[in-house]
């Protein structure tokens, strides 16, 4: 077994996570979000090499490529006899993503799927994901999808129930139902945004585990603006890139990777127990552990900050959400 980075915390639960978790959503080659394949050899590959790593958590979903993230891991898991001692999957449940079904039997059908394409008979966190596509009295509705996800605890089938979504003042009401042990937000506290400030807040000081994803706000963060000039998973419009190109010009001066201090302002916050970085090269996992310990002079975060950054919802455009759930959206700090 490995040496792990330092183990914390998984909120209340007895699971000890490293600071840093890889996102195997670009495992699953999702080039409708990415824009860029990624072949199943070249995952297997980087999964072979995620299972020597010093980081013991990964994060998948159901949905990530429809089930492909989940296969692609199994293959490995298979090959290795199982997970190896010491590392920690945890996986989301889904909708259909055909027909938008979000009942609790879709819950339980998703997380049946998701043992059966992992090749485990528990897992030992399960969020429910994305719930913004759906109305919040239909997810904690008696039989609904919150209550699936609960029996599957009571029955051992999962060890812990997180919630995992964008909306900021939604992820607050879930998490104030008392029924969640972790959370992921993602894309919302980052150098570009820092809509989920209070969410985070919130969720720390109920004590749950907080998982923050995308600090690299899906890519840009880390490849700079020339080279990957997408946001939160869709084209990135000129005020985005006008500040990347800003924060790029200080990480320069300072003689620092822009993606060090894009994943340093999650991991140096100490209310946030895991960052989820997605990749999908093998190299990825040296280079995210070096860009989590590269010293940053404490004199750049307030020039980082001076940039400015978001408080809306990045993903606002994104998704045609037919009324299920109206975000709230904040002034910008420019
Ligand atoms: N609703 C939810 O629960 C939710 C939503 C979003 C994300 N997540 C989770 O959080 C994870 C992270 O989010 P994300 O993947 O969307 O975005 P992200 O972590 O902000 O960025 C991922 C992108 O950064 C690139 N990258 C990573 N390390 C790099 C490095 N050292 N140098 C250059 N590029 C690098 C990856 O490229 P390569 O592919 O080339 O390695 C990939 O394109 C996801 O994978 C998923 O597991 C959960």
């Amino acid at each position: 077994m490995p040496t792990f980075l330092p183990l914390r915390a998984f909120g209340k639960t007895p699971l000890r996570v490293t600071p840093l978790c890889i996102g195997c959503a670009p495992l699953g080659s999702m080039p409708e979000a990415f824009a860029y394949d990624v072949a199943e050899e070249q995952a297997l590959g980087t999964l072979r090499a995620c299972f020597q790593s010093p980081i013991n958590l990964l994060d998948t979903a159901a949905s990530y490529g429809d089930g492909e993230s989940e296969r692609r891991i199994g293959i490995v898991l298979r090959e290795l006899g199982g997970v190896p001692s010491g590392y920690l999957i945890a996986t989301k449940a889904d909708r259909d993503l055909k027909t938008g079904d979000f009942s609790g039997t879709q819950i339980k059908r998703s997380v049946e799927r998701s043992l059966r394409l992992l090749g485990v008979d528990k897992l030992p966190i399960v969020f429910l994901h994305d719930p913004e596509h759906a109305r919040f009295e239909d997810i904690m509705a008696k039989g609904g999808a919150t209550e699936a996800l609960v029996k599957l605890k009571e029955q051992g089938v999962i060890g812990h129930v997180g919630m995992a979504g964008g909306p900021v003042d939604l992820m607050l009401r879930y998490i104030e139902t008392g029924f969640f042990e972790a959370l992921i937000t993602h894309n919302r506290y980052t150098l570009l945004n820092r809509s989920a400030e209070p969410l985070i807040e919130k969720a720390a000081q109920m004590g749950l585990a907080v998982l923050n994803a995308a600090p690299y706000g899906s890519g840009i963060l880390a490849k700079g603006a020339d080279a990957y000039p997408r946001y939160a998973y869709q084209a990135a419009d000129a005020v985005i890139l006008e500040r990347v190109r800003k924060l790029e010009a200080i990480c320069k001066r300072h003689k620092i990777p822009l993606a060090a201090a894009a994943l340093q302002f999650s991991t140096r916050d100490p209310r946030i127990t895991s960052t989820i970085i997605g990749l999908s090269r093998v190299e990825r996992l040296a280079e995210t552990v070096e860009l989590a310990h590269t010293p940053i002079p404490p004199e750049v975060w307030p020039l980082l900050d001076a940039v400015g950054f978001a408080q809306d919802d990045p993903e606002a455009n994104r998704w045609n959400l037919r009324g299920v759930h109206v975000s709230s959206s904040r002034e910008k700090n420019d």
